[in-house]
């Protein structure tokens, strides 16, 4: 089977396209990726070394060169993991998430009608549900929930979800949709928490905390969701959409903390900033379907997780330095300058 794995220069996808190169050496697999800010065509250096592995630089958004690339290579399976995909940049410029994560969308679902694929899997995520409250812990969210989301970010998500849907109603093609809560693990862009946490307190600076800290994530190991992708798309029913998350809700406070005492530092590093516009309270998956259909679990648990995570981050230094001598220090200053 051929793959087309999009946006796999990102932090996913590289986890994702490693997986998978392990897993399932007899297909062959082709990354096409933007090299936004967020790609870093660096992590997938070792997968280069696989015959099996090809990568193309390129938009999904450019449907001329994304038709030219279907008809060339004739693909099995899409897996779409090319997305703007922070919410604090969707806030400050809307924009570039709608064209890439709607539009983009649409046209590589075009290209599945035209040429033809087995399946396409859209890669979604648990803030097209919203939030939950504080105060009711026995909420979860079920695929069965409507779409509500809050961000400019997770309304251009839910959207592509509503089309992805509707190419299988209207057009019969066979897709997917998983919904995944808060992943963390290597190769992580150090814009979202859990990186910017630790290299911030490895590098003695103050940890940016929005609000109170009280906003509660579910946390999942990236490999987890590897995992659960790699059972979709064997097993998966066409035009199901299936929730994954980590049974693991951390209150955001208590994840910095965590991090600060492995790392061996003060928690007088850590500042309650102004809080993000529209920020949502809780996300809790309900993944009992996965169960059922799947047998399957996370099973890597915070503690070890984050163990491996910021061993990484300790050991894959010149990664991040890379990173955040770049345009992410003008991202951070303009972000974060005026929130204390
Ligand atoms: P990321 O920002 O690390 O990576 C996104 C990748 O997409 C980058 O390599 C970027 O260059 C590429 N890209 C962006 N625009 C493109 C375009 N127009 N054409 C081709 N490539 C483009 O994101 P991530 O955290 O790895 O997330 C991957 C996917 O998983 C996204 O769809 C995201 O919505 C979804 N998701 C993420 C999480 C999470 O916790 N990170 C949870 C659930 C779902
Ligand atoms: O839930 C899945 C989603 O998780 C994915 O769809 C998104 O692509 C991914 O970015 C992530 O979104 P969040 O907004 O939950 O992740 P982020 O790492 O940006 O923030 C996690 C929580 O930590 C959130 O409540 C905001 C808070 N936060 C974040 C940053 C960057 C802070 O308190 N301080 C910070 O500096």
């Amino acid at each position: 089977m051929k793959y087309l794995i999009t946006g796999g220069a990102g932090f996913i996808g590289t986890n994702f396209i490693y997986y998978m190169l392990e897993k399932h050496p007899e297909n062959e697999y082709v990354c096409l990726d933007k090299l936004t800010y967020a790609g870093n065509l660096a992590n997938l250096k070792k997968a280069m070394e696989y015959k099996n592995f090809q990568f193309v630089k390129g938009d999904i958004t450019d449907r001329e060169f994304v038709f030219n690339l279907f008809e060339q290579e004739k693909f099995d399976v899409v897996v779409n993991l090319a997305a703007e995909s922070h919410v604090d940049r969707s806030i400050e410029n809307p924009g570039p998430f709608l064209t890439t994560n709607v539009l983009g969308t649409q046209v590589l679902l075009d290209a599945c009608r035209k040429y033809g694929v087995v399946r396409f899997h859209q890669i979604s995520t648990d803030e097209v549900y919203g939030d939950l409250p504080l105060d009711r812990p026995e909420l979860k969210f079920k695929e069965s929930d409507p779409l509500k989301p809050s961000s400019p970010y997770s309304a251009s998500k839910a959207s592509a979800d509503l089309l992805v849907l509707a190419y299988h109603r209207t057009y019969g093609l066979p897709v997917t949709i998983s919904r995944c809560s808060n992943n963390y693990g290597p190769y992580q862009f150090p814009e979202k928490l859990i990186p910017l946490m630790i290299i911030n307190a490895m590098n003695e600076k103050e940890l940016p905390v929005y609000g109170t800290g009280q906003n509660v994530r579910d946390w999942i190991y990236v490999t987890d969701h590897c995992e659960a992708i790699e059972l979709i798309l064997e097993k998966g029913r066409v035009g199901e959409v299936y929730n994954i998350g980590g049974n693991c809700e951390k209150r955001n406070i208590d994840v910095v903390k965590m991090i600060v005492q492995k790392l061996g530092k003060s928690e007088e590093l850590i500042r309650f900033v102004k809080d993000r516009p529209g920020h949502d309270l809780r996300y809790a998956m309900d993944i009992s379907k996965m169960k059922e259909e799947f047998g399957w679990e996370p099973k890597v648990g915070f503690e070890e997780g984050i163990e491996r995570t910021i061993e990484w981050y300790k050991a894959n230094k010149e990664w991040w330095k890379e990173i955040i001598n770049g345009e992410y220090m003008e991202y951070y200053n303009r972000t974060y300058g005026h929130m204390y």
